[in-house]
């Protein structure tokens, strides 16, 4: 679903001196080319019209003469190859039976979107995978594959606002490499993660889409109700609340059914499969937890959670009500050289050497702290593009700082450090809310150096001003996809001031203006060669998440 609004170092693997995983990944507006009415006409050929009659009918035709492809990107200027123009994904039900003799999946995504302008064909963003087959509307459909898209040409032009089904059945495989796509910095070869028992899924930013078919941005949210099929014994748990759990016909099988109703984007999916727990745990703040852990690891894991009602009502103090049914921590066995965590809407993942180690307890609820953030700030609020990525990244932070800090005392020499960093890191990476290019989008500039803006902007408006600021952003557009320009007219009409002047320089230049408060603070010399690990080693303790 597309906001009404519309138009207008690695700071976070898992690596590092307190997790020893194998070397890790180191550490515009959108605007949718909605075709009017009138475009639409100019583009038609020049017919001689019927006489007009009352029957909508008969225009039909006319009109669809000037039905054009849906654009193949939604325009993020970092990943210029996602999404398509032309609809409006509204929900995704996702059918999946995972085989364990082969540890093969058998799937149908089946897309409802709505077309937004007359569409001669569409597309989706799908790699990898084996096609079975495709329909639209319960028929069969010409489609076809090029790059990251499964392209798709209707018999006769979709009108916009008209509502389409497509349901495309395909073969996966999660230990494959057969895969296009690449997540930066480069993580990891697809969205799939294989472990012995089954797969955990791990998409973000942009490669969701081989898992399943989808408008694979996250300025087109949708809900999602997930069918998942596995042998009897193995647990299958995807985001959102459980609605009903059967068995199959001979009773070899278990279907659970997911969803979830809260707007979600596509890089947030989760679905696991495997020898899993999963464990109820008693909620805080009216929000449901439960834990979802790897069987033979639980009693090592569990204890490290136990944390997590108190920073679920700590956080709800800060940023406002839950914004989804449930929460909870997935912590699989297997998976450490993933190297990051990751904030699966209503069910974060962690890999469950970082948990279990624990050599660095204040690190590991920091972690735990930082994911719990993003359901707030990332998930609920999601990016419009990916260069808004400090405003996920910048914001888990501020969040975890504040957490593991609560008199503030290391904050100050953090934010010290971090300002020292700065000029270094926004000349290796870009300026905060504009960076280079998607390798950078996961480094220290977006994490540390966003969680600077928000301290600059504290400095600069006060603390009660900010906290109203922060509650505020998730009341205006919760559900919704939001941006820089959104953060910086939110900021300035509750603080009641114009703060472009102010923020613009903190978000989009290369360097870095003077802190309020702190006229001494300084910034180190930019060192061309040396910036990327000088930039990594601002928190040599959380460099490498
Ligand atoms: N968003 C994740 C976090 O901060 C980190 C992350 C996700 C990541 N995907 C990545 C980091 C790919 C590096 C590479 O919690
Ligand atoms: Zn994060």
């Amino acid at each position: 679903m597309v906001s009404t609004r519309r138009p207008g170092h690695v700071r976070s693997t898992l690596t590092g001196p307190d997790f020893l995983g194998p070397p890790g990944r180191r550490s515009a507006r959108l605007t949718r080319p909605l075709v009017t009415a009138a475009a639409a006409a100019l583009a038609a050929p020049l017919v001689l019209a019927a006489p007009a009659s009352a029957g909508s009918g008969d225009n039909l035709g006319a009109d669809l003469r000037g039905a054009r492809p849906g654009a193949e990107s939604v325009g993020d200027r970092l990943f210029p190859t996602l999404g398509n123009g032309g609809y409006d994904a509204l929900h995704y039900d996702l059918g999946m039976t995972y085989q364990a003799a082969t540890r093969t999946v058998e799937a149908t995504t089946t897309m409802t979107a709505v077309a937004t302008q007359n569409l001669s064909r569409f597309s989706l963003d799908f790699d990898g995978n084996t096609i079975t087959s495709v329909r639209l509307d319960g028929g069969p459909v010409a489609f076809a594959r090029h790059d990251e898209k499964l392209v798709i040409t209707p018999a006769r032009p979709i009108r916009a606002g008209t509502p389409l089904r497509l349901a495309v059945a395909y073969h996966a495989d999660p230990r494959s490499t057969a895969f296009t796509c690449v997540v930066p910095p480069p993580a990891t070869p697809s969205a799939w993660v294989p472990i012995d028992s089954g797969f955990v899924d791990a998409g973000q930013p942009n490669c969701e889409h081989t898992v399943f078919p989808s408008n694979d941005h996250p300025s087109d949210k949708a809900t999602y109700t997930f069918r998942l099929t596995v042998p009897q014994g193995t647990t299958a748990v995807a985001n959102g609340r459980l609605v009903s759990t059967f068995d199959g016909p001979d009773r070899t099988t278990t279907t659970s059914v997911y969803r979830e109703d809260a707007p979600m984007a596509s890089e947030l999916t989760q679905i696991v499969v495997g020898d899993f727990t999963v464990a109820q745990v008693p909620g805080a703040a009216g929000v449901a937890l439960r834990n979802v852990v790897s069987t033979a690891s639980a009693a090592q894991i569990e204890p490290v959670l136990t944390q997590e009602a108190e920073q679920v009502a700590w956080m709800v103090d800060r940023a406002g009500p839950y914004p989804f049914g449930v929460y909870g921590e997935l912590v699989p066995d297997g998976i450490d050289n993933l190297g990051f965590a990751l904030e699966t809407q209503t069910l974060s993942l962690f890999p469950s050497g970082f948990i279990k180690s624990n050599r660095n307890p204040v690190r590991v609820q920091r972690v735990l702290v930082h994911e719990l953030a993003h359901q707030w700030f990332g998930d609920s609020v999601a990016p419009a593009t990916w260069s808004d990525i400090w405003l996920n990244e910048g914001h888990a932070t501020w969040y975890e700082d504040n957490w593991a800090d609560p008199d503030g005392s290391n904050l100050l020499s953090q934010m010290h450090d971090a300002y020292a960093a700065s000029d270094r890191m926004r000349a290796a990476d870009g300026p905060v809310a504009l960076p280079d290019t998607a390798e950078v989008m996961f480094d220290n500039n977006s994490y540390d150096g966003g969680a600077l803006v928000l301290y600059a902007l504290r400095q600069e408006v006060g603390d009660a001003t900010f906290a109203r600021i922060e509650r505020a952003w998730q009341a205006r557009f919760h559900g919704r996809d939001a941006g820089t320009a959104d953060f910086i007219a939110l900021s300035s009409a509750v603080a009641g001031r114009d703060l472009r002047g102010f923020l613009t320089p903190w978000l989009y230049s290369r360097s870095t203006p003077a802190m309020p408060g702190h006229p001494d603070w300084t910034v180190l010399p930019v060192q061309p060669a040396a910036a990327p690990s000088v930039a990594a080693a601002a928190h040599p303790a959380r460099a490498a998440r």
